[in-house]
């Protein structure tokens, strides 16, 4: 007896001469991009569709997942880029478009939490705007793949407070533990933020529905933002991630790297600070030398 997903040399023709028919209907696209996107995507996803013999109710139920993902979007919370980042698509997209060069620091997700309009902090400024969470002193360097340093790089940074949470989650207009600064002609920076700590991802809709079913973590290994660009350089989206996080490397968005694990140094309540700040308990502090490619590559 045949088994389920054996299919017959006459069914087979039947389900290629739709996909050749699909195909054929872009013949005419006037964009060559657009025609070599459209197709690649009808062969993927009918092939899919073949592979799986996918059933009417399940192909329903995918739609209807959609529709939530839409109904669920709006300025500030965006259900498409969580579906993107939990598939691995964003980071796959992030991998091709970011090639690895001579020792630059590596790209990760961008997520949807960053705003434009970061407030600007002086160069040892504290970023947190009274966020809470556990100090942290982070200081770098920022260069190019040359080694010489970069003078005036705008250092976007921006991270969970210690309860998991983004200011935009509490109120679109609010403004803490995110900031901007520019490196110094030495191509140093440094400021005060706070110790990342893990968080899910926001799991109140279809995502986290879909991750619930799959049996899988809504959560994001620890870690903390940076966007770096400077004229003459790529600019990176990138993060780092404390070596000691209490989840590892599990990450549900597949943002870990190697590279970007760091060692967040614990200090105990007491320890001097690099600056004399007078820090109220134990602070953290961590080294990220940023090398970055040059423009165009
Ligand atoms: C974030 O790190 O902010 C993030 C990234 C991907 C999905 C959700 C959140
Ligand atoms: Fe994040």
């Amino acid at each position: 007896m045949a088994t389920q997903r054996e299919v017959s040399p006459e069914q087979q023709a039947v389900e290629q001469g739709l996909v050749d028919a699909v195909v054929a209907s872009f013949d005419t696209c006037p964009d060559s991009r657009l025609k070599e996107l459209m197709v690649s995507l009808v062969r993927h996803l009918h092939a899919f569709i073949r592979e799986v013999r996918l059933t009417e109710r399940e192909w329903a139920a995918a739609i209807e997942f959609l529709t939530l993902a839409g109904h669920i979007t709006d300025d500030v919370r965006q259900e498409f880029i969580l579906l993107s980042d939990t598939l691995g698509a964003s980071m796959q997209t992030i991998n091709v478009n970011n090639q690895a060069y001579q020792g630059a620091t590596e790209a990760t997700v961008f997520g949807p939490f960053f705003v434009a309009d970061s407030p600007p902090i002086e160069a040892g400024g504290d970023l947190s705007f009274g966020a809470p969470g556990e100090p942290c002193w982070v200081e770098g360097t920022v260069t190019g793949t040359d080694g010489k340093p970069l003078a005036g790089a705008r250092i976007e940074i921006w991270e969970a407070d210690e309860d998991g949470l983004y200011d935009v989650q509490y109120d679109a207009g609010k403004r803490a533990a995110r900031g901007h600064l520019f490196s110094a002609d030495d191509g140093g920076y440094r400021f005060w933020g706070l110790t990342p700590t893990p968080y899910p991802i926001p799991n109140d809709g279809p995502v986290g529905a879909m991750l619930d079913a799959v049996g899988r973590s809504p959560l994001r290994a620890s870690h903390l933002h940076f966007m770096v660009s400077h004229e003459e350089a790529r600019t990176l989206v990138t993060h780092i991630f404390p070596e000691d996080d209490p989840i590892g490397r599990k990450d549900t968005v597949f943002g870990v790297k190697d590279s970007l694990i760091k060692r967040f140094e614990r200090q105990p309540a007491g320890t001097p600070t690099p600056d004399g700040r007078v820090v109220d308990g134990a602070w953290s502090r961590v080294r990220f030398d940023i090398v970055l490619a040059p423009a165009g590559v």
